[in-house]
C-alpha cells in the first residue's frame, strides 16, 4: 500500500501562478504609481507581531480578534501573531521610529502584504489574502481624510473598475459616541421580539455591529434604527460637512451610509467603504477610516490617523469579472533549440551570455525532436530560434531562425547577444 501523501495548498490559501502575474503585476504598479503621486512612502512591517498589538488595537470584541486571528507560541514561550491588518502595526512602527518629529501628517503605505484571518473560505474570501494599506498619521483636519478617500477612489479609476460606489459614514468620537450608543441600545430594547439571537448578543458586546447585521428578519429594524449622524457632537458634525464639502470640490462620489460601522473598534469620526455593485461574492473591496485614538491605546500621546486597505485578490476578481484588459509581458525574445550532448552544453551556456546582455531567452529541453523544440517556440511567441546542432557546434555558430520573416542565417554563437541586443529597441 502506498503511503504517499498528497500535499496541497491549505484550505483558504492560494498559490498565485505565473498566468495571473500580469494582472498582480499591473495592480501593483497602478498602486504604487497613485501612492507616490500623492507623496506617500513605502513602508514594509514585519508579518509576525506581538499578538497584544491587535488585541489593544483591533479591539478585543471583535471578530478578528476573538475568532479569526492566528496565534502562535514561539519557542520562547511568546505570543505571536499572524498580522491579520497592519494599521496597529503602521502604529506600532510610527512611535517606534519616533516619526512624531517629522511633519505631520506622515504619509505612509505598504503594498501586496500578505494578512492572515481564520474565517470560512469562500470566493473573495481567504485565509491568507493581500492588502494595499495607505496611511496618514498625525493630521486631524477633514482634508487628510478627504485626501485618503480621494486617493482610494483614484486607484479604481485608474485601474479601470467601473460598478463600484463609495458609502459614507461618520461614527462620532468620544464625546458623542456614548450618546448615540445609548440611544441604539434603548431602540433595540424596544424591539426584542423582532431581532435574531446573534443581535441580542451585539446589544451589549458590541452595539454598533447590530447596524451591519445580515439577518433577514433584522433589516427593517436596521432602517428605521437612530442614525449616528443625527447624534454628532459639533466638532465631528463640523468635521464631516467639511469632508462632504471637500469630496464634493475633488469630484470624488460617494453615497451617504448610515448603516456603515465597520468591523474594528479603532474608529472614530469617519469611515467608508468602497463596495462592487456586482451580485455574488465579497462585495466590500476596500476599507477604512480614522482612527484618533489608536496610538494613544497603543501607548503613544494622542495622534490623529486615517487611511484605508483594499483587498487585492477581490480587485482582481473584479478587473477579470469586468473583462479589462492588462497589459500582458512581451515574451522572451529567443528559443534555443538544440539536439545532441555536446550543443547542449553549448546552449546552456548561450543562454547565459544572453540574459548576461540583456537578451531574454528560453532553453530548449533536452532530448525533444528539433520538430517539438519548433512547436514550442511558436506557441511562446519567440522572434527569434537559434538552433544549435552538433554541425554548428563544431562550427561555433547558431542557425538563427526568424520566426515573422520565415528566413534564416547563420550567426557566429559569441556574436549573437550582440546582434541581438542590437535588434532590440
Ligand atoms: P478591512 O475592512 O478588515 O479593513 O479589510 C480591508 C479589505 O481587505 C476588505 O475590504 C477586503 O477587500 C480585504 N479583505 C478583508 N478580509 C479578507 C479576506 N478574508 N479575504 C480576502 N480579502 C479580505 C482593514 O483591514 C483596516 N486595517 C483598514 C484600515 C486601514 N483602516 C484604517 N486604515
Amino acid at each position: 500500500m502506498s503511503n504517499k501523501r498528497k500535499y496541497r495548498a491549505l484550505r483558504g490559501t492560494v498559490d498565485v501562478l505565473p498566468d495571473i502575474q500580469p494582472q498582480w503585476h499591473h495592480v501593483r504598479e497602478v498602486m504604487i504609481s497613485v501612492c507616490e503621486r500623492y507623496g506617500y512612502g513605502q513602508i514594509n512591517t514585519p508579518i509576525l507581531e506581538d499578538y497584544n498589538l491587535f488585541v489593544r488595537g483591533v479591539g478585543e470584541v471583535t471578530d478578528i480578534v476573538e475568532k479569526e486571528m492566528y496565534v502562535i507560541k514561539d519557542k520562547g514561550g511568546d505570543e505571536l501573531a499572524l498580522r491579520p491588518e497592519a494599521t496597529a502595526s503602521f502604529c506600532r512602527a510610527y512611535l517606534e521610529h519616533g516619526m512624531r518629529n517629522k511633519p505631520q501628517p506622515v504619509r505612509l503605505f505598504a503594498v501586496m502584504a500578505p494578512m492572515f484571518r481564520y474565517s470560512r473560505p469562500q470566493a473573495g474570501r481567504l485565509r491568507q489574502f493581500h492588502q494595499l494599506n495607505v496611511e496618514a498619521i498625525g493630521d486631524q483636519d477633514p482634508i487628510t481624510d478627504a485626501e485618503i478617500i480621494g486617493l482610494c477612489w483614484q486607484i479604481f479609476h485608474e485601474l479601470g473598475l467601473s460598478d463600484i460606489t463609495i458609502q459614507l459614514n461618520s461614527i462620532g468620537d468620544g464625546e458623542c459616541r456614548p450618546n448615540y450608543v445609548h440611544a441604539l441600545q434603548s431602540y433595540y430594547e424596544q424591539q426584542l421580539s423582532q431581532i435574531c439571537v446573534d443581535c441580542k448578543k451585539r446589544m451589549e458586546r458590541n452595539p454598533l455591529r447590530l447596524l451591519d447585521c445580515k439577518e433577514s428578519r433584522c433589516q427593517p429594524v436596521i432602517e428605521a434604527a437612530p442614525r449616528s449622524t443625527t447624534y454628532l457632537c459639533g466638532n465631528c458634525e463640523n468635521h464631516f460637512s467639511h469632508l462632504t464639502k471637500c469630496l464634493n470640490e475633488m469630484a470624488v462620489p460617494f453615497k451617504l451610509e448610515h448603516r456603515l460601522v465597520r468591523g474594528l473598534d479603532y474608529y472614530t469620526r469617519t469611515v467608508f467603504e468602497v463596495q462592487t455593485l456586482a451580485e455574488g461574492g465579497q462585495n466590500a473591496l476596500g476599507g477604512g477610516g480614522r482612527y484618533d485614538g489608536l496610538i494613544e491605546e497603543l501607548g503613544g500621546t494622542s495622534t490623529p490617523g486615517m487611511g484605508f486597505a483594499i483587498g487585492i485578490e477581490r480587485v482582481i476578481i473584479n478587473l477579470i469579472r469586468q473583462g479589462i484588459e492588462i497589459p500582458k509581458p512581451p515574451p522572451p525574445q529567443i528559443f534555443i533549440a538544440h539536439i545532441g550532448p555536446n550543443a547542449k552544453i553549448s546552449a546552456v551556456a548561450l543562454s547565459t551570455n544572453l540574459v548576461r546582455s540583456g537578451v531574454a531567452n528560453i532553453l530548449g529541453p533536452a532530448g525533444k525532436s528539433l520538430k517539438g523544440q519548433l512547436r514550442q517556440a511558436g506557441n511562446i511567441g519567440v522572434s527569434y530560434v537559434a538552433i544549435i546542432g552538433e554541425e554548428e557546434t563544431r562550427r561555433n555558430i547558431v542557425t538563427l531562425r526568424d520566426m515573422t520573416q520565415h528566413d534564416q542565417i547563420e550567426v557566429p554563437i559569441d556574436y549573437l547577444p550582440q546582434h541581438l541586443s542590437s535588434k532590440q529597441t
